[in-house]
């Protein structure tokens, strides 16, 4: 599956207390990024103020609670809170004094337009200019088009900072683990002027975020140093190039939906040889969430802007087919009731775009709940830990915390989100004793299909037989 217990496995207790090489350090942004980067460089020794304009946002924070889930994130924020180390604000002049600045403020996807919206980027450094003192860093965590950090330096270095281009590569529900101990750490450097930057501000910038991440750095963490077009290409190309591994083996369950295949016995087959990966390759209603649908859309529209549309392309193709997946999940369980959802039961078992997150941006699981409403299904949505968040989005769902409510008298369940609850803690006996209907819909190929067969449910997967 998509997500192996293993890398689970004590997430938490990977946090490194070293408590050495402290700085003070300011995060801009507090959302699913800038919250966890700030607890967890609180965590690691960094005394860290973490800056928002939003003032709910910031009181939550202040008292040690996460404001959205987040596994492991509220130990963190409640123990930096109570160190002392950690606080949050909403007034900018707090980013005086600190050493370093981080950058981790959203850029959502332009109303109207693929590229990305860098208003909020714009805002935070503007904001930010009048308490930087010569010497500091900003450091840009947000993912942005290629030649951003370059639009924003000259603003910087007239106060004599530096600006380098830091991205992050961190997963929603797996955030704290993958900020304590990255794969690895990627610092763009330069300097408007094309100068070596340490010459110009005096700062040597690289050596500076080593020791803001002397943990990781102590423990082997790759750390690679280089210009500021590269570092920004870095994040958008890795996420670029997940999301089309994802709509490779999507492609292969259209393949296999005319030809009786098993996408998941392909995958397996192929991700065994080691240059593919079994990773990432999990067939289903494909993928959602703030970065990677806004992101390869993002870089369609900059490589546009540069003159080399052609070169990424197959981004829209990527796109499409992902889209696409969510139309054949619709298309399954109109076709399980022969035809028509109309007044039918629909249990929709998530509503996050992906377990262990409450994240209901762009959720294909949530867009498959509301267009089965559109048919007139009657929809029933639970989830463990979206449904506020999708409630406030589409309030003409119904929703339903416990599962088992969730899933009484149904005519049919479909599985969108794969949670352990959904996935490996429902057994087909079980839900036969709550159910009306016997027909399963797996848009993440999660479930046993032969186990839902032999209980006498009628198994529909995506790209399976
Ligand atoms: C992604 C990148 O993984 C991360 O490195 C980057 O920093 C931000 O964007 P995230 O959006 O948290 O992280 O989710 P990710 O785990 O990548 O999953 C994205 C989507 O792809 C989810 O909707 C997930 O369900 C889907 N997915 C993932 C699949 O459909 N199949 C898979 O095999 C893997």
């Amino acid at each position: 599956m998509t997500y192996p217990d293993s890398d689970r496995k004590d997430a938490a207790t990977h946090i490194v207390a070293d408590l050495g090489g402290s700085m003070r350090l300011t995060v801009i942004g507090c959302g699913y990024l800038g919250a966890v980067h700030a607890a967890a460089m609180a965590s690691i020794g960094h005394e860290v103020v973490g800056i928002d304009v939003d003032p709910r946002k910031i009181d939550a924070l202040s008292r040690g609670e996460a404001p959205f889930f987040e596994p492991d994130l509220e130990d963190l924020l409640a123990g930096g809170v109570a160190s002392g180390r950690l606080s949050f604000t909403t007034d900018m002049s707090q980013a005086a004094g600190s050493r370093v600045h981080f950058i981790a403020v959203g850029t959502p996807q332009q109303q109207g337009g693929y590229a990305a919206d860098l208003t909020y980027v714009n805002g935070a450094v503007d904001a930010l200019l009048p308490y930087l003192r010569p010497g500091d860093v900003v450091a840009g965590k947000s993912t942005v088009p290629v030649g951003t950090a370059a639009e924003l330096a000259p603003r910087i270095e007239a106060t004599g900072a530096a600006l380098v281009w830091n991205p992050e590569f961190l997963r929603e529900g797996w955030a704290v683990k993958d900020t304590v101990e990255p794969d690895r750490l990627v610092v763009g450097l330069g300097h408007s002027s094309g100068a070596d930057p340490a010459a110009v501000t005096g700062t040597d910038a690289a050596a500076l975020l080593r020791e803001v991440y002397h943990p990781a750095v102590a423990a082997g963490t790759p750390f690679i140093v280089t210009d500021w077009s590269t570092a920004e290409l870095v994040k958008v190309a890795a996420n670029a190039f997940l999301a089309t591994k994802i709509s490779f083996i999507n492609a292969m369950a259209e393949i296999a939906e005319v030809t009786g295949a098993d996408v998941t016995q392909l995958a397996d087959a192929i991700g065994h040889d080691v240059r593919i990966g079994r990773r990432f390759l999990g067939a289903g209603i494909g993928f959602g969430g703030g970065c990677l649908p806004k992101d390869i859309r993002a870089f369609s529209a900059r490589a546009e802007e540069l003159g080399r549309g052609e070169s990424v392309a197959f981004l829209r193709e990527v796109d499409a087919i992902n889209l696409r997946r969510r139309d054949r999940a619709v298309e399954l369980v109109v076709q399980a009731f022969g035809g028509s959802v109309f007044e039918k039961r629909v249990a929709v078992l998530g509503a996050a775009f992906k377990p262990f997150s409450d994240d209901i941006r762009d959720s294909p699981a949530l867009d498959v709940a509301v267009r089965l409403r559109g048919l007139g299904a009657d929809v029933v949505v639970t989830d463990p830990a979206a449904i506020d968040n999708a409630r406030r989005v589409h309030p003409q769902l119904t929703y339903i915390t416990d599962r088992d409510e969730a899933i009484r008298d149904a005519d049919a369940v479909v599985l969108v989100t794969e949670w352990d609850e959904y996935r490996r803690q429902l057994s087909p006996e079980h839900a036969s004793s709550l159910t009306a209907g016997r027909i399963i819909v797996d848009g993440r190929n999660g479930l046993d299909a032969a186990a839902w067969r032999a209980a006498g449910w009628t198994y529909f997967g995506m790209g399976r037989p």
